[in-house]
């Protein structure tokens, strides 16, 4: 039996570029993980066998589930036709913009690259991950990058500093596949993030420059079918975060803090207000 975590990213301001003839979308963002894990546990089954359970039940136990899917492409990729047993301990919120099934996805291709000896590389796994979704190449590697394209070009940037993360989880879940159909934007590619990122050497980012200029395209869209949204922002203005955004497509908005006591300040007034709230720090690699 082996045990792995699997963590949440945050989409540290995101902005959408343009349409491509695919049906993609090309989009600027920086992703980060986080320490929010869901664990996944994996045992031997009989050859061919994929057994899958979950802790949650509203989750789609069967071939819906990318857990799933990862096992059926690294099967197609590899050829090893063994069996393996998956037990998944979600704890990340789904359809939150957290990249909680695509972290579960690329810590199957993982795993099971090491639990199998198959020995691919970690561009091979990337290239599977992209099969099963768009954001599943960045969740092979752990830390901070620099995303472009559908989000599979990927250039992975030190980060220096120190910072806490307040995370607030609304109730609805948003599809990233009807966030992608309804935001409205004209496609300039020329927003104030995406000009920031392209005149700063990607190695050298200061993180308080970057948090002057988080935007999420997003966000308008959310902020229009869910107006309580505005509030959960400006309680983290009121609490002392040196900047507020959404995380992907949503539903999860988070506060950037810089010391720990405000962010456990700001943490326990949402929870009294009876919120989904995590506190959480960068993963790197
Ligand atoms: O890649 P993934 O399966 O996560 O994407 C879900 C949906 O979101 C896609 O079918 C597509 O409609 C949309 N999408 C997009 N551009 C991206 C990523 C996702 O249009 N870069």
């Amino acid at each position: 039996m082996i045990a792995e975590k699997a963590p949440a990213k945050l989409n540290l301001g995101l902005q959408i570029l343009g349409k491509r003839s695919d049906g993609f979308h090309d989009l600027v963002s920086i992703f980060q993980t986080i320490d929010l894990f869901d664990r996944l546990i994996f045992d031997v089954a009989k050859r061919g066998e994929t057994i899958f359970s979950c802790d949650d039940p509203k989750l789609p136990s069967g071939r819906d589930n990318l857990v799933c899917q990862a096992v059926d492409v690294f099967r197609q990729a590899t050829g090893i036709d063994n069996g393996i047993q998956i037990h998944l301990e979600k704890r990340i919120p789904y359809g939150a913009g957290l990249g909680g099934g695509s972290s579960d996805a690329a810590t199957v291709l993982l795993a099971l690259n090491r639990i199998w000896e198959a020995k691919l590389s970690l561009d091979q796994l990337r290239d599977l991950g992209l099969v099963l979704g768009s954001d599943v190449p960045f969740f092979i590697q752990k830390g901070t990058a620099l995303v472009h394209g559908r989000g599979e070009q990927l250039k992975y940037i030190p980060w220096h500093g120190q910072v806490v993360y307040v995370l607030v989880a609304p109730e609805f879940e948003v599809a990233t596949g009807w966030a992608f159909a309804n935001y409205k934007k004209a496609l300039t590619g020329k927003g104030g993030y995406a000009t920031f990122l392209n005149c700063v050497n990607p190695d050298e980012i200061y993180i308080s420059e970057l948090l002057q200029h988080l935007e999420n395209d997003f966000l308008p869209l959310i902020l229009q079918t869910h107006p309580e949204v505005a509030q959960i922002l400006s309680e983290f203005k009121k609490h002392g975060a040196t900047s507020a955004s959404l995380s992907g497509s949503g539903s999860t908005l988070y506060g950037v803090f810089e010391d720990v006591k405000t962010a456990n300040n700001a943490f326990s007034v949402f929870q009294d207000n009876g919120y989904r709230v995590f506190l959480c720090h960068p993963v790197l690699s």
